[in-house]
């Protein structure tokens, strides 16, 4: 690339390529984070593209049912039609588009615009519009509905959508993910449930923040959280629970397991459900090296690109009254303008757990994970600096890069183990580590290099994201240069 077309590339475009180039060797621009200009491109190039998670099919069982999400920035119904389909469909009128649902759930067999009336169907379908012959006689009601996303897919009830016609489908969009995604949803053949309707809140930091480290930083559990391991709200040692795996499951879908070395360890099993619960988790959905693998885990944290969070781990949000059991949550990390996020928590329980059951896990998970729980509370402060600093003028002037090399040769102890390993991805026996970083903010860099309808590859690439790539290796530089720069 000629420095004509160097000097021509706009801010946004600089702070890619920065981190194209350095994201494999751990060096990730600061700048990334609360950025204006590089918001409004995700928006488009990732939001606009990408599988987003929406809501759970058991939030509108019934016929009529809906609740309005978003894809981005913009609204969505998400509605069971009479057929009981689900569809997606973008909340503005046709006619001048105005915002048709003014409710964030309910019921209902249509939905009328305030401004002149026209009125859809559950299926998005103009059906009516006040003074219709004397106004619109000779319009074409089939033109004249509801625009839907092109692609709505679900998986385990966990409804995902995508703006973009030519996205793979969501199993192969999820790749190796899916297999963990079954793993945790699928334990018995009952499958899940939200309790309760989403909790929502906003705060100052990028939507990234919370995605990155939902795609496994176990780093800052013993300096964050301490007072959480000393407090009894978990039930396992700060060392014990950073036994376990960080796994790139597919390119830009990370996750992290804390899981004793064998079922014989004493501790949680299955993520901390009930004992009688577990007694019915079974390969009636997922294989016998799955269920085993969740026999043995005690934490499961991942994310699915862009930002889709899910948790499940025993906790307890009173030590004291009541004894841990697993909290399974799904979180979105919304965006909300550079540097502005809201979050949404959904609480999820098997379908066939008591209602005593599904009350515990509410609870726990409430008084651990939420707006006012302890975990909650520790992270989002930290994630608001670092938007209010990627943004500021001295980042800026500085080029100010931040390490990401945890796990990179010669940093730390981390090394890829395939042995005795069931599932798929890019797996490393250990948290400490920062490849699941990597592989995430790899994945986001492809996303907004692409070119319209074009995606990266979703084959993994042993590798791609923890050391110096194959196809770089000739003008690489070391280690110690990528950091400098
Ligand atoms: Fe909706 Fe006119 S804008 S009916
Ligand atoms: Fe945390």
């Amino acid at each position: 690339m000629n420095s004509n077309s160097e000097a021509s590339k706009s801010n946004a475009e600089r702070l890619i390529d920065e981190l194209d180039k350095g994201v494999g060797y751990g060096s990730v621009p600061a700048a990334i984070f609360g950025n204006d200009d590089l918001y409004k491109e995700e928006l488009n190039k990732v939001f606009g593209r990408c599988w987003v998670f929406l809501a759970h099919d058991s939030e509108i069982p019934a016929p009529g049912d809906y609740v309005v999400r978003k894809i981005g920035e913009d609204d969505f119904i998400v509605v069971r039609d009479e057929d009981g389909k689900i569809n997606v469909m973008l909340d503005a009128c046709r006619h001048r588009g105005v915002q048709v649902c003014r409710s964030t759930s309910g019921n209902t067999s249509h939905f009328r615009c305030p401004y002149h009336g026209w009125t859809y169907n559950t299926k998005g379908a103009l059906v009516g519009a006040p003074l219709w012959k004397n106004a619109l006689e000779g319009t074409a009601k089939e033109d004249n509905g509801l625009a839907h996303a092109p692609r709505v897919e679900l998986l385990h009830g966990l409804i995902y959508a995508s703006l973009d016609a030519s996205a793979p489908p969501l199993r192969e969009y999820l790749g190796g993910m899916a297999w963990y995604l079954d793993l945790l949803f699928g334990l018995n053949e009952h499958g899940v449930e939200v309790l309760g309707p989403p909790q929502r809140f906003v705060f100052d930091a990028d939507w990234k923040s919370g995605s990155e480290n939902f795609a496994g930083d176990d780093y800052h559990l013993g300096t964050l959280h301490r007072s959480v391991f000393e407090i009894g709200s978990f039930p396992v040692s700060f060392a014990e629970n950073m036994k376990g795996y960080h796994i790139q499951a597919s390119p830009g879908h990370s996750l992290s397991f804390s899981m004793a070395n064998s079922v014989d360890e004493p501790g949680p099993k299955f993520l901390g459900f009930p004992e009688a619960l577990a007694a019915s988790f079974n390969t009636a959905r997922i294989s016998a090296e799955q269920l085993e693998v969740a026999r043995r885990a005690r934490v499961f944290v991942g994310n699915v690109f862009p930002n889709c969070a899910i948790l499940a781990l025993p906790v307890t949000e009173d030590g004291s009254k009541h004894a841990p059991t697993a909290a399974l949550t799904v979180r979105l990390f919304q965006p909300k303008g550079p540097g502005k996020v809201e979050f949404w928590n959904w609480f999820f329980g098997y379908k066939n757990m008591t209602p005593e059951q599904k009350e515990r896990a509410y609870t726990a998970g409430l008084g651990t994970f939420s707006l006012s729980g302890v975990f909650e509370m520790d992270d989002t402060e930290p994630w608001t600096t670092i938007s209010r600093s990627g943004n500021s003028v001295a980042i800026d002037k500085l080029g100010f890069k931040l390490n990401y090399k945890m796990g990179t040769p010669g940093i730390g102890i981390a090394e890829p183990v395939r042995e005795n390993w069931p599932g798929p991805g890019e797996v490393y026996r250990t948290r400490y580590e920062e490849g699941v970083q990597r592989n995430m903010y790899r994945f986001y860099a492809d996303m907004m290099k692409a070119a319209p309808g074009e995606w990266p590859s979703f084959e993994m690439d042993a590798g791609r994201s923890t050391a110096l790539r194959k196809d770089a290796d000739a003008k690489a530089p070391s280690a110690a240069e990528a950091l400098e720069k």
